[in-house]
């Protein structure tokens, strides 16, 4: 069963360049080999990531995910059932806050500051789309 799982966190302390791409590193090597797909974004101290695969892949890694000492705080804000993935391709960004993405963040919520823990599922899914579209991509 293919399953799309969406989950924030708050990052522990300044994360630096190197600790942000040693996470691109690992899950570019490993969710590939779990038929995993996704996007991660940070922003604003926040991680935003989309787990898309089989449900039981999706959990296990996600659970793996959750004893990681670099993030802390985490909620899955949306997980469902879907029929087919939104992010096949691997993908990781950062969004900054810029006033393009204060209006984006706004058109969401009820204040132009990034707090995904606060949005209703459906607007989530929304904003991340928008969010992957802007951010800027890290190479591992
Ligand atoms: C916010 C966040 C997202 C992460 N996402 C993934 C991921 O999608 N896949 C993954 O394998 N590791 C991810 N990690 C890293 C794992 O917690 C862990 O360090 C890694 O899987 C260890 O695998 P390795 O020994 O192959 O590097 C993430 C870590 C953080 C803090």
């Amino acid at each position: 069963m293919l399953v799309r799982l969406i989950y924030a966190s708050r990052s522990a302390g300044m994360l630096s360049p190197v600790e942000v791409k040693d996470i691109v590193r690992s899950s570019q090597r490993n969710n590939a080999k779990l038929g995993v797909t996704g996007a991660l974004v940070l922003s604003n101290g926040i991680f935003l990531q989309c787990l898309e695969g089989d449900h039981l892949m999706v959990n296990s890694l996600y659970h793996r995910i959750l004893l990681d000492a670099r993030h802390r705080e985490p909620a899955i804000l949306a997980y469902g059932e879907i029929d087919h993935r939104l992010y096949g391709d691997w993908a990781m960004g950062l969004v900054t806050t810029t006033e393009a993405n204060r209006s984006m963040f706004l058109k969401y919520a009820a204040q132009s500051e990034f707090d995904p823990y606060e949005l209703r599922p459906k607007a989530l899914e929304m904003l991340f789309a928008e969010m992957v579209a802007h951010a800027r991509p890290i190479s591992a």
